[in-house]
């Protein structure tokens, strides 16, 4: 149990003691300045409001209920403002909680005791096409969701959503079949698919027989026929395979057996068609089949029209998703879906999530979260693009978030081998591009800027690593082993206090991360904890001549549990460390 859960239980206690309602809240929250208490609970106000009597008065009732409950726990419980219970919390109990956590391979974060299944929709680049910037955010944020969810003991499924289904794989097949009978490897021909597809586009246009085979292709894609779907599975892992290396250099953990496309859904889509038209929900309107929404009208009343089948019988992005949708509920056992995808698509998950609750194919007991984002803006303020105004490869992007790194790198170091440089550099420039993203606000747009996220200065990833590197390093100095040491942890001054504190805040930090979705949360809680250490390590000398044997091993124990809680919180952000940089 972590202190604010805890601290909960405690004061709810001493609520019902003094005959609040058993619906009210504890309203627990951590200090917010120096002096108003390390904790302070906020339920007197609205107990009082609710019973009819003096938040004040109620407020000393409840420090009298509450006093003896915690009573190893705090120094002190006041009562400040209208009715705010301030509590000091005891050092010699923090200095206990760290030495637990200390021996603890989690840190002392428990395992969920309600834990979920959770479907994760993230990434799901389009097969045709490279990989680009815009799908960074979807991929980093969702995967550390993924491991964030895992670590705290809820089962995650991982669903690569990739478009690897509709009108255009017909020009590419027929493309690519060209190429092979021109005794080309597949693997030369999509080396580049970029290339590939302006090359099979420029045909389309210009050759209209190969038009005319494209169009085939499609046709005969659909209705299984073998030979096609042999090609079309050709080009679906060059290209995926192309995603699996950018997953790797990008140390997020989706493999090949996420992967769960558009296509995969391909035989649901009639019945799913043909049960919202059964269920009333689907009505033809111009030759195809729409689903009107009245929840989501326009200003004007007019229902928000979604076509689930068009004219000619295809079928459509919002078909697949709704079918995707049923079977994460059917077959997965979902309780949670969450979608990463870019805020312009909201539309279409508010209709895919209100068709598909309108069917039941969703339960009121799942829940169904569009954790949108916003755009990643360049120095001009506009999306990110290429000086010549085209999209940024991520491979691209990557390579050079790596060289930059290693200019740096060496710009610092001069004692490091080569190996080792380019290890660090590795780590570096792939930390900075994922931490500059994970620690924005998720729903706002920001600016990409080289100079800001390989800064060592302020939140950043250098300025983490460079932190848990510090620590590293004491270590060294000190020739000692974290564990061989007492682990008899002595809070004595402020600064010890704090850190101590923040240190115990990492399990309740991640369960507010989880629960809204929102990875900055844990950046700034982790420049937190940097910062705090680094004014503890100027106030408090560990292996400076004279420190007591105790103070100093203590000492060194919190700095341990620093660097423990750096790595591990980078490392569910999917952020490498290094032992020295
Ligand atoms: N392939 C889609 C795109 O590039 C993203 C897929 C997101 N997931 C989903 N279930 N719709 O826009």
């Amino acid at each position: 149990m972590n202190i604010r859960e805890l601290l909960n239980q405690k004061v709810l206690t001493a609520m019902q003691t003094c005959g609040v309602p058993a619906e009210l809240p504890a309203l627990i929250a951590p200090g917010k300045k120096a002096g108003f208490g390390d904790y302070q609970a906020n339920c007197a106000m609205g107990a009082a409001k609710a019973m009819g009597t003096n938040p004040r008065e109620l407020a000393a009732k409840i420090v009298t209920a509450l006093e003896p409950e915690l009573k190893d726990i705090a120094d002190k419980i006041e009562i400040a403002g209208p009715g705010f219970i301030n509590i000091d919390l005891n050092k010699a109990w923090l200095g206990e909680q760290i030495a637990k956590a200390q021996t603890d391979a989690r840190l002392s974060v428990a395992k969920s005791s309600a834990p979920q299944t959770a479907v994760v929709d993230y990434s799901g680049p389009n097969l045709a096409k490279e990989m680009h910037v815009g799908h960074l955010r979807s991929t980093i944020i969702g995967d550390a969701l993924a491991r964030l969810l895992e670590f705290q003991g809820h089962k995650v499924i991982r669903q690569n959503h990739v478009g690897d289904w509709g009108t255009q794989f017909g020009m590419l097949i027929a493309e690519l079949e060209e190429q092979l009978g021109a005794k080309q490897d597949g693997e030369i021909a999509l080396k580049d698919l970029e290339v590939f597809y302006q090359q099979a586009k420029k045909h389309f246009d210009e050759d209209a027989d190969f038009a005319d085979k494209a169009r085939s292709y499609v046709v005969r894609l659909q209705s299984g026929d073998k030979e096609i779907l042999k090609l079309w599975q050709q080009f679906k892992n060059i290209s995926l395979h192309h995603s699996t290396e950018i997953y790797q250099q990008l140390n997020v953990t989706l493999t090949d057996e996420d992967v769960r496309g558009e296509s995969f859904y391909n035989n649901d889509l009639a019945p799913v068609v043909k049960d919202l038209q059964a269920q009333g929900l689907a009505v033809e309107s111009n030759g195809a089949q729409v689903v009107f929404l009245p929840e989501l009208a326009d200003k004007d009343g007019n229902p928000s029209p979604v076509i689930i089948q068009k004219q000619g019988g295809g079928f459509l992005y919002s078909t697949s998703d709704i079918a995707a949708l049923r079977y994460r509920v059917k077959n997965l056992h979902a309780n949670r879906i969450m979608y990463f995808i870019d805020a312009r698509q909201s539309l279409h998950m508010q209709q895919v999530f209100t068709i598909a609750r309108k069917a039941k194919f969703v339960g009121d007991d799942v829940s169904l979260e569009h954790l949108a984002f916003g755009t990643m803006m360049g120095n001009d303020g506009k999306p990110f693009k290429t000086r010549s105004g085209g999209t940024v490869k991520l491979a691209e992007l990557l390579t050079e978030a790596v060289e930059r790194a290693n200019n740096l790198v060496r710009e610092r170091n001069t004692e490091l081998n080569d190996t080792e440089i380019s290890e660090i550099s590795r780590k570096v420039g792939i930390g900075s591009v994922k931490y500059s993203d994970l620690s924005k606000t998720r729903t706002n747009d920001y600016i990409f800027s080289w100079d800001s996220m390989l800064s060592f200065d302020g939140n950043t990833a250098p300025y983490m690593q460079y932190a848990f590197t510090r620590v590293q390093s004491i270590f060294r100095k000190a020739g000692v082993a974290p564990e061989s040491l007492q682990n008899i942890i002595v809070i004595n001054s402020d600064q010890e206090k704090a850190l101590a504190i923040k240190l115990l805040q990492f399990s309740e930090t991640l369960d507010q991360v989880a629960r809204e979705a929102l990875p900055h949360l844990l950046c700034t809680y982790l420049y937190e904890v940097a910062s705090l250490y680094m004014t503890f390590y100027e106030a408090c000398p560990i292996l400076k001549e004279g420190i007591e044997p105790e103070i100093r091993d203590s000492r060194l124990r919190l700095c341990h549990l620093v660097a423990r809680t750096i790595e591990k919180g980078l490392d569910l952000l999917g952020i490498e460390v290094m032992e020295r940089m």
